[in-house]
């Protein structure tokens, strides 16, 4: 299993000294909230403009915002592994190619309460599917159990079309839910509470892989 630590509720006042114990991570997930798409605000460009000279991890870009197409420009600019944004947020398919289109993965993010039946279009075009298993918005909630159905239906559709998309889950994943995710067809899992809340980081990045 790959780890994508989400670094939302970390301590911000030692931000680099936090990013520098979580080097065995396989991505950094950064979650931009514009406290519109969701009821809270995070971060944008401005702040993490300068991560890359602090990091070497690969950067995971999760765009809770309801117009991203209006903020690609920047993000490419970290040169990030992946941007996922929403297919509930306004013009998925245009901010989607618009990422293909700087050679960046581009990946879509389904709320708990979108079926996978709405991502038909976009199947054959992502690189990534992010498996909400929390109302986006805010770190240290509950792991969503009913959504597991959902990585196990986009594991099937995959295997039978030949699809290349990668599947990832976030929200509420600790080292007891993450037992839920084995042999379901999960990639990647991104996990923020669990790994920063614990003592020894690059322990708990282990015990999730
Ligand atoms: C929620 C975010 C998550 C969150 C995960 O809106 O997308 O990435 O930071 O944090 P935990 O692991 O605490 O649920
Ligand atoms: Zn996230």
């Amino acid at each position: 299993m790959q780890v994508a630590t989400s670094i939302l509720t970390a301590n911000f006042n030692e931000l680099e000294k936090e990013i520098k114990a979580l080097e065995n991570s396989d991505y950094l997930h950064l979650d931009v909230m514009d406290g519109h798409f969701v009821p809270n605000i995070s971060f944008g460009y401005p702040v993490l403009k300068n991560l890359p000279k602090i990091t070497k991890v690969p950067l995971d870009i999760h765009l809770m915002v309801t117009n991203p197409s209006i903020f690609i420009e920047d993000f490419i600019k970290l040169k990030p592994e992946f941007i996922t944004i929403h297919l509930e947020a306004n013009k998925p398919l245009e901010t989607i190619m618009k990422i293909k289109n700087n050679q960046i993965k581009a990946g879509i993010s389904l709320k708990p309460n979108t079926p996978v039946e709405a991502l038909k279009p976009y199947l054959n075009l992502v690189d990534l599917i992010l498996i909400m298993t929390v109302e986006p918005g805010f770190g240290g909630q509950s792991f969503l159990k009913k959504q597991v159905a959902k990585i196990k239906q986009l594991d099937k559709l995959r295997n039978e079309n030949n699809y290349r998309y990668l599947i990832e889950v976030d929200g509420g994943v600790n080292d007891k839910t993450i037992n839920f995710l084995k042999n379901s067809g999960c990639d990647i899992v991104v996990s923020g509470s669990f790994i920063l809340n614990h003592d020894n980081k690059a322990e708990a990045i282990q015990a999730l892989k």
